[in-house]
């Protein structure tokens, strides 16, 4: 079998979505648990695009032992620099090095001829050769690009010092036939193509990112790099799970496999869907919740019968426990506590006995308390931002006949309480019309997603928005028994989050200034 490396790019690729922010907290649980999984190597952000992105990458380096951390960066020298200032202290630092090499790219964004797109992929190499151990090259729109020139190109950046090269697919453009005889003909045509290890990266524009990230593996490619949950740009990027799963299923075929601890990933799927508020269809491969239902009769019968009637993925092998009882409402603390430990969090004490009476809060009210249910608290513990406002209590008046009414009462940081009244044409309305009040300043609501978690009438509410204040945009997420304040609590997360940036675009001013 030959082992092919993954690539994860959720955190710089993937975070790219249209509606994703990720804070740097949840950058940080979504590294660990890529970690967990068993990716190779993680693509941690691009740190020359923000003090911000680079401190995020900083930390993910830092604090990642057992997979390696790369940065992307353009083909110039201060990108590079900050890739360095970022991975320095990584263990294996890696940099991800990329230009655009099609006509069309060339031609109208770089604005730059062959000969001198040339010159500057190498000029980059050479100078990130003098620091990183390992250097990555990517040549962008690669697939529509001239063949005779991506050799002359990629032989250079190789001559340069780039050990892994990088075919990307960047608009999602090549189909699995084409895109198979590329990697053949890079196979015969690269310059010590043994020491070099080729890599593809794919766009799902015309759904083909996974059939075409396996036709490069049929063809030398031994890196794959994709997103969880395929999320990315526009249509997104070859789902990482589904490539593993396939290779897994498919050995026979491939003759190939990853070093992904496959049992992770249904956990680590929940995790990115959640934390980036980027719903998973139903019906996706692999990971959807209808993945494993069988609905016709004649299928449930041969199930029933032989589970391998239909049934080619078991649902243990992604991770799949079938959101089994696990806590009621006489468990305590220390079952608690293991429970959060089986799920894999590592929370503080504190954020512990904090999520504990979330837990006792709800157990007095749901009769089941699902695994589902213990991951939404923890979730949300784990990756709770500073608070400038809590939520104390939210009342809403509705009727069919009368005007949505909201009264909501927050605490201040200074422990100081603001509470405050407003209408809306709906009841969700109102209460944003409340929280916008209490807040002093103008607020729009570009997004709003409500999810269940698990079944059931008693089920959770997961409420996600995006919001946007005085240029800034970010997102937020709110957990309740009840639909309407897990619609505040997403409200009133998002709006601390601005003030959370807020601050930090200050400090970044004031650094700039000194
Ligand atoms: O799609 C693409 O071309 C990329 C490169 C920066 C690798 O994401
Ligand atoms: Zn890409």
């Amino acid at each position: 079998m030959r082992k092919i490396e993954i690539f994860d790019t959720t955190l710089r690729d993937g975070e790219q979505s249209a509606g994703v922010n990720l804070n740097t907290l949840e950058k940080i649980e979504i590294a660990k648990q890529l970690e967990k999984l068993g990716v190779d190597c993680i693509e941690a952000g691009f740190p020359a695009a923000s003090k911000g992105d680079l401190e995020a990458v900083k930390l993910i380096a830092d604090t990642i032992r057992d997979s390696s951390v790369t940065g992307l960066a353009r083909s110039t020298e201060s990108d590079i620099d900050a890739a360095w200032e970022a991975l320095k202290d990584s263990e294996e630092p890696r940099i991800h090095i990329f230009i655009a090499t099609s006509p069309i790219h060339m031609k109208y964004k770089l604005k730059m001829s062959q000969d001198e797109v040339v010159e500057r992929a190498v000029r980059a190499v050479s100078y990130a050769k003098k620091k990183f151990p390992k250097v990555q090259f990517s040549a962008e729109d690669a697939c529509r690009s001239d063949r005779e020139f991506l050799v002359r190109i990629l032989n250079e950046v190789i001559q340069a010092g780039a050990e892994i090269i990088n075919i990307p697919d960047t608009v999602g453009y090549i189909t699995p036939q084409q895109y198979g005889e590329l990697f053949q003909f890079l196979r015969n045509n690269l310059r010590n193509i043994d020491k070099i290890t080729l890599s593809a990266h794919c766009h799902d524009d015309l759904g083909m990112a996974t059939a075409n990230s396996l036709a490069a593996i049929e063809n030398g490619a031994s890196q794959i790099e994709g997103t969880i949950n395929g999320i990315g740009e526009r249509a997104g990027n070859a789902s990482l799970e589904e490539v593993a799963v396939a290779l897994h299923i498919r050995s026979d075929y491939y003759q190939a496999k990853t070093g992904l601890v496959l049992n992770e990933i249904k956990r680590t799927s929940d995790l990115v869907s959640k934390l980036t508020g980027m719903i998973v269809p139903a019906n996706k491969a692999v990971v959807g919740d209808n993945a494993f239902a069988h609905e016709s009769g004649i299928h449930q019968d041969g199930v029933l019968k032989e589970k391998t009637t239909y049934e080619i993925i078991t649902p243990e092998l992604i991770g799949v426990n079938s959101n089994r009882l696990v806590l009621g409402k006489h468990s305590g603390r220390h079952a608690f506590r293991n429970k959060a430990i089986e799920l894999g969090f590592e929370l503080t004490d504190e954020k512990l006995n904090e999520a504990f009476t979330v837990f006792k809060d709800l157990a007095d009210k749901k009769k089941e308390i699902t695994d589902a249910d213990l991951f939404a608290i923890l979730t949300d513990k784990q990756t709770e931002t500073e608070m400038k406002y809590t939520l104390n209590r939210v009342q809403v008046q509705y009727g069919t006949d009368n005007i949505p009414t909201a009264t909501i009462a927050v605490t201040l940081a200074d422990g100081s309480q603001v509470s405050e009244a407003s209408t809306g044409s709906g009841s969700v309305e109102a209460i944003y019309n409340t929280i916008e009040r209490i807040f002093g300043r103008s607020v729009k609501l570009l997004d709003y997603k409500i999810n269940s978690v698990g079944g059931g009438r008693d089920a959770l509410a997961d409420v996600y928005v995006r919001i946007s204040c005085d240029g800034l945009e970010t997102s937020g997420r709110g957990t309740a028994q009840d639909v309407l304040e897990a619609s505040a609590r997403a409200y009133l997360n998002a709006v601390n989050r601005i003030l959370s940036l807020e601050s930090l675009k200050a400090i970044q001013k004031a650094n700039v200034s000194i």
